[in-house]
């Protein structure tokens, strides 16, 4: 029998850090991309419009040591969806996720995020032309159901008949969004986390990548689910805690040395003074930070140091390293 946790049984599986607006863009992907060599890293939803229609080049905005990196869309039209994918692969993607899980009002009222799950035949017809137009794999992010159609008939009929018409890759969000009365952040949290249907979509759909998201804090819950899902998504606890990240890189890839924490900020701190050179502001990247001394005596000081002069105009590098001295390391 194989022990369980054995290293080797880990580095097929996938782990990805979950696409978060206004959290994870280009300068908080270069840091999870040091503390997570592994991870695929999901950018922030943009809307197909925006990108068939506005600034498409600033929109899709990533440098090349960020990959394997996945654009995330989000839309309900076929045509513009498959335009923004080719896009998209032509800036230098890995892949494309459609956002069938977002239930925020203002993606409700444009009839797509999380409510698509009502539609899978018009997701179905989304995925086809977007895999009919790009190379480069075309996957879904998804929730349980919606309001009371959360059932697992309802939602294995989705994914059969979207995977049918080309998504090879389902992430699921363990829960179901509910589209009236609860903020995005309540849904997050409010509507219950159901592991199992997620793990019966799996042996019902064994050739497809079924990777789990919701919930995922801690390394011994992620190794459990790894068990038998393909992968995991995880959110919050990554953003919040990259300790939590290294970790389970660490732990699923142990047969890559990651470089000592010093050696990893150094190499961030380099990339924040090309940026400062290139006139970015100080806070836009030490605003990912503020979870680096989690846990730490001093941790507090340090957020409260950057909260209050990384915004200054003009602040450079000696700001973050002052921050960094209010944190008494030893105890790392
Ligand atoms: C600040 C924030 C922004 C988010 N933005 C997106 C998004 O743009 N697209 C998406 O599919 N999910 C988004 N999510 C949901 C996450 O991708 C993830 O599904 C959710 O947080 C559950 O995972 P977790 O429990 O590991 O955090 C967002 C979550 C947070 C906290």
């Amino acid at each position: 029998m194989q022990v369980i946790g054995t290293p080797q049984e880990f580095t097929d599986k996938i782990l990805c850090v979950a696409p978060m607006m206004a959290w994870t863009d280009r300068h908080c992907r270069t840091f999870h991309r040091l503390i997570a060599p592994h991870a695929w890293l999901y950018t922030e939803m943009v809307v197909a419009d925006a990108i068939c229609f506005g600034r498409a080049h600033r929109l899709l905005e990533h440098g090349e040591h960020e990959r394997p990196v996945v654009q995330q869309l989000g839309g309900n039209d076929p045509y513009l969806l498959s335009q923004a994918s080719l896009v998209a692969e032509k800036n230098g993607f890995d892949a494309i996720n459609l956002n069938v899980g977002c239930p925020s009002d203002r993606v409700h009222q444009g009839a797509f995020g999380a409510c698509l799950m009502l539609q899978p035949k018009l997701v179905a017809e989304c995925i086809k032309r977007m895999c009919d137009t790009v190379s480069i794999p075309v996957t879904v992010k998804c929730r349980l159901g919606v309001d009371d159609h959360a059932s697992y008939g309802k939602l294995a009929e989705f994914v059969g008949y979207v995977s049918e018409a080309g998504a090879r890759l389902f992430v699921v969000h363990a829960r179901k969004a509910i589209l009236t009365g609860l903020s995005p952040a309540q849904n997050r949290a409010i509507p219950p986390l159901d592991y199992d249907q997620v793990e019966q979509l799996k042996a019902d759909f064994p050739s497809l990548a079924i990777i789990l998201n919701g919930g995922l804090n801690d390394t011994q819950k992620v190794k459990q689910v790894l068990e038998w899902a393909d992968g995991v998504m995880i959110g919050r606890a990554a953003y919040q805690n990259p300790g939590f990240l290294r970790e389970l890189d660490l732990t699923l890839y142990p047969e890559k040395q990651l470089d000592n924490f010093q050696s990893l900020l150094n190499q961030y701190m380099a990339y924040m003074e090309s940026e400062l050179d290139q006139g970015v502001r100080l806070h836009e990247m030490t605003r990912h930070l503020f979870g680096l001394f989690h846990g730490l005596p001093g941790a507090r000081q340090y957020r409260r140091y950057l909260s209050e002069y990384a915004l200054l105009k003009g602040a450079g590098i000696d700001t973050f390293i002052r921050a960094c001295a209010k944190v008494d390391r030893r105890a790392a």
